[in-house]
């Protein structure tokens, strides 16, 4: 990044980050897409220098794309180094085998994405690694279950689906009094509402392919970390299980980030705005967003966010189930649209139960809270009248 002389706000700042095109004499405007599967070099000293200062070799080791993207990604978590991956999915497993060994204890929230624990359940498993799940709304509970070999604790900032808070500082704290790493995904939250590396996370994961993007057209994520020989066992994994973004997925998130503060700061308000509207709602059982008073968390919420409407643009809410009116309620709805995505610019829904949650078992479902009658709303860039209004006149549905 170009140096300036002055400091500026993180919104502006952003706008300059990761545009060094590295050994381009030209200065683009936008970024150029770097297609290139490798770079060429010239006699055997050529050849042993660049691989000696970890410059730009073969596309799965290392694209400028990536390290741009990386730059912005680095900036706005305020963490050291940022890897990128193929998704978000691609960097919470790859992850896991760089950072886990046979005999190692991963300490899960039992509060997070259904492929997510599906991943534990099938594939860290298979690692040799004793997996455990607790409710990280009790942290004595989460204190009392470490062990000896507990190397990893995860959890995200707010749960997908059904937005229960985890106490990230807390959480650090019991991490490291256990010589254990503190492993957070800040998808639903994003670093513009939070930043967990400065509440003492010590590896944070995005899925890019959400809020980061913006604009629901691409599938990327990241892993950001102070420590660079944690950097350097991420990176290894990564280069051997082939788990690198692609050039055109990263110069798209690329260009939606730069804009992430406009966006993601008027989905959060429409988020808590839509909540407020649907907590008054008869029809609706419960709404799960931090900002609603009825929150059994609310300390927890005015401990992690600057506000109300600073905190996520995702909501759930449950409504009676009945298929048949939930059917009704969906089809009568103009603007928001059923989509297995989240963070994109219009207001999606999702219906855990058959989507992200879909494999797992009834009793983790009941203690997850997700239930036949819970929806999952993805807060857009609408006017949020709008929104209100549309929800309201579907959900008449049940009367
Ligand atoms: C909280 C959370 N983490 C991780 C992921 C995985 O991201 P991706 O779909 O980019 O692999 C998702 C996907 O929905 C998610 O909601």
């Amino acid at each position: 990044m170009k140096e300036m002389n002055m400091d500026f706000s993180e919104a502006t700042e952003l706008l300059y980050q990761g545009d060094d095109i590295h050994g381009c004499s030209l200065k683009p405007e936008g970024l150029p897409i770097w297609l290139t599967s490798a770079f060429t070099m010239g006699d055997l000293e050529d050849v042993s220098n660049t691989y000696d200062t970890k410059g730009f070799t073969y596309i799965r080791t290392r694209n400028p794309n990536r390290t741009s993207l990386a730059e912005a990604v680095s900036f706005l978590e305020q963490g050291k180094e940022t890897l990128i991956f193929s998704s978000g999915m691609g960097a919470i497993t790859t992850t896991y085998f760089a950072l886990l060994q046979p005999g190692d204890h991963l300490m899960a929230n039992i509060n997070i994405y259904g492929e997510t624990y599906d991943a534990i359940v099938t594939l860290v498993t298979k690692m040799g690694v004793e997996i455990e799940f607790a409710d990280f709304r009790n942290l004595e509970a989460v204190e009392a279950a470490m062990k000896p070999n507990t190397r990893m604790i995860y959890t995200e900032v707010v749960s997908n689906p059904t937005d229960i808070l985890a106490d990230i500082e807390e959480l650090a704290k019991i991490a490291h009094a256990g010589n254990a790493l503190l492993m957070v995904d800040n998808t639903f939250t994003t670093p513009i509402a939070v930043k967990p590396m400065t509440l003492g996370a010590d590896i944070v994961i995005n899925s890019l392919t959400k809020f980061m993007n913006g604009h629901s057209d691409a599938l990327a994520g990241s892993i950001t970390v102070n420590d660079h020989g944690l950097f350097e066992t991420i990176h290894t994994i990564r280069m051997l299980t082939g788990t690198s973004a692609e050039p055109f997925a990263s110069w798209q998130v690329f260009r939606g980030i730069k804009t992430i503060d406009l966006r993601v700061k008027k989905q959060m308000k429409n988020a808590a705005l839509l909540a407020e509207a649907l907590d008054k709602c008869p029809a609706v059982l419960k709404v799960n967003h931090p900002s609603v008073e009825t929150n059994s968390q609310a300390v927890l919420a005015e401990k992690l966010f600057t506000g109300k409407e600073l905190s996520t643009g995702m909501l759930s809410f449950e409504m009676p189930a009945d298929r048949q009116k939930i059917n009704a309620f969906m089809n009568r709805l103009n603007l928001a649209h059923y989509a297995p995505t989240l963070g994109g610019v219009r207001t999606t829904l999702s219906y855990p139960l058959l989507s992200s949650h879909h494999h797992v078992d009834e009793e983790n479902l009941k203690k997850m809270g997700i239930s036949i009658g819970l929806m999952r709303i993805s807060a857009g860039i609408e006017e949020p009248e709008d929104l209100i209004k549309d929800f309201l006149q579907a959900l008449e549905v049940f009367q």
